[in-house]
């Protein structure tokens, strides 16, 4: 996971946006709805460049980007509200095509003559969807078909410049086309799977009526990430680049090494927490694959002297944090004055997660707790190239820079390490239990193919002992708990159904290879009320 709590760059001091070459750009107006990126994310999957842009953007910044189609986004706002986000109204007369989702559906058809007013009751889950007029945004979709709707306002009163396309039976202007411009809305969301023919609306915008002929690829995205990172540093800069060996940085190192070659440097901070082979694993991969500066700093010494004789998980958290960013601080200082840029793999998730949508509107939905962020006085600017991007998405583009895939489909490791999987007095000799028994884990969980189809998979140290019978002796040794997950986002998660004789044979490895452990049990507790680590 990346660092979201460092600073982050405000939007609107962000270098300007800079389309691929030859890209078919999809600017998606942003006001505020939680499913805006998801958009552009599908309009990506579908093989056009979707990216998210201010609500308010000029018109003629939006022409420089030479759209095929524009899209307005949802929003929680109410279309009459004081304030409510609004776009430039000439955008309706650029005839470029324009798609109007929910509340970018009620702006767009308010805009041009419409009414706006709260439905008579709150919508929200699954609709009915009855088609009239299947001919280019409805293109070969059922005629009644299922959508999700989520809105208190809707549109009423359109006058015949509107014709209306589909209905459902409490919202008679599902979807609706303005007949002299190229307007179309539709008040469901397409983009969510709970709309089963969402895809085909949005494809069918972008292909029927955008006229795009489908030319984006993620390796265009990598090429405009790395325009973006040059314009950002100039000819001299010099970037830090902070290296977890978690998916987020290593794509971010690699994507770096691609635009500004040997003017990024690669920290990699072994704070003597990390699971076996990880350390190896980085070096190998930056030093001999991508051939970037990369300084390893040994700093476990310090990490577990600080560690020694801690239990609470909020101290020892507190500790790590702390010794992290003097660690990193002092590695930096030495790279020399000309490394004015610090890069982190901030993703489209942990922008939102910090409140920091484009249109600085959205939701401030999820909570994120990350220690080892780095905190504002450390004086850098930021370079965050995936910050448009999901997570499945940083590993495609992690496949297109050539990263391994032991890297590209890495579960997620915390960034206290094992620290937070070592329950109670984290030293040495229990890291190196825990190490020896994860590896078998891991080793097991690959060999049965389960490691792509689990989320995050991780053995824990806890702190107590249990009796045992090994041979004619009676055995008084550790307990390790088994941890798999499902999940979509971390923030809630299911315990994978593991089937029981992989179990059977990760407990018996390790109860016959790792001294000193003599019972396994199995983590059957979901995300909430549980969290996904111990701690
Ligand atoms: P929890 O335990 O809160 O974890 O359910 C959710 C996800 O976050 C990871 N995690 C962390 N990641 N620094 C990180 O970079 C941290 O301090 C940290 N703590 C938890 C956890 O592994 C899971 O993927």
């Amino acid at each position: 996971m990346s660092h979201a709590s460092a600073t982050q760059t405000p939007p609107q001091d962000r270098p300007p946006f800079q389309p691929p070459r030859g890209a078919e750009v999809i600017p998606i107006l942003d006001f505020g709805s939680q499913y805006a990126q998801l958009i552009a994310r599908r309009v990506r999957e579908a093989g056009a460049f979707g990216i998210l842009v201010a609500p308010d953007i000029e018109p003629g910044a939006l022409q420089a980007m030479e759209p095929r189609g524009i899209i307005l986004s949802g929003g929680p706002s109410s279309v009459g509200a004081h304030g409510a986000p609004r776009c430039h109204p000439d955008l309706f007369s650029l005839g470029v095509p324009m798609l109007g989702i929910c509340y970018g559906m009620q702006l767009g058809c308010q805009m041009m003559g419409g009414r706006v007013e709260a439905a008579e009751a709150r919508e929200y889950g699954r609709a009915k969807l009855r088609i009239r007029d299947a001919r280019d945004l409805l293109h070969g979709i059922p005629a009644d078909t299922s959508v999700w709707m989520s809105h208190g306002d809707q549109v009423h009163d359109l006058d015949e410049t509107f014709e209306v396309l589909a209905s459902t039976s409490t919202c008679p202007y599902a979807v609706v086309r303005h007949r002299e411009r190229p307007f179309y809305g539709v008040q469901f969301h397409p983009e969510v799977t709970h709309t089963p023919h969402g895809v085909d609306v949005l494809r069918n915008f972008l292909y029927e009526i955008c006229l795009c002929r489908g030319t984006w690829r993620m390796s265009d995205f990598l090429e405009a990430a790395c325009d973006r990172v040059r314009e950002q540093v100039g000819t001299t800069g010099r970037i830090i680049c902070g290296l977890s060996g978690g998916v987020d940085s290593s794509v971010v190192a690699a994507l770096l090494a691609k635009a500004i070659g040997e003017r990024v440097t690669c920290i990699f901070v072994d704070n003597g927490l990390l699971r076996k082979n990880e350390r190896e694993l980085v070096e190998v991969t930056f030093r001999d694959h991508f051939d970037v500066d990369l300084r390893v700093v040994d700093a476990s010494a310090q990490f577990l002297s600080d560690l020694a004789g801690i239990t609470d998980p909020q101290e020892k958290r507190r500790r790590i944090g702390h010794r992290f960013v003097d660690v990193f601080r002092e590695a930096a200082r030495e790279v020399g004055p000309e490394a004015r840029f610090l890069a982190q793999g901030t993703l489209y998730p942990d922008v939102i997660e910090s409140g920091q949508g484009h249109a600085g509107r959205s939701a401030n939905i999820k909570l994120h707790h990350n220690v080892g962020g780095l905190p504002e006085d450390l004086g850098f600017e930021l370079v965050e190239p995936l910050r448009d991007l999901f997570k499945d998405e940083v590993r495609k583009l992690g496949e297109v820079l050539g990263l391994p895939d032991q890297i590209v489909w890495r579960h997620p490791f915390p960034g206290p390490g094992l620290a937070v999987r070592v329950i109670g007095e984290v030293n040495p000799h229990r890291l190196d239990l825990l190490r020896e028994c994860d590896e078998i884990l891991l080793e097991e969980i690959i060999a049965h193919n389960l490691y792509r189809s689990t989320d995050q998979v991780f053995a824990v140290l806890l702190p107590i002992r249990s009796v045992g019978v090994m041979g004619d002796g009676r055995s008084y040794d550790s307990v390790v708990a088994i941890r798999a997950v499902e999940t979509q986002d971390f923030m809630t998660a299911d315990w994978a159904r593991i089937p029981y004789d992989v179990l059977a044979g990760i407990s018996s490895r390790i109860i016959n290879e790792v001294r000193g452990v003599g019972r396994v049990v199995y983590d059957i507790s979901s995300k909430p009320p549980a969290t996904i680590e111990w701690e």
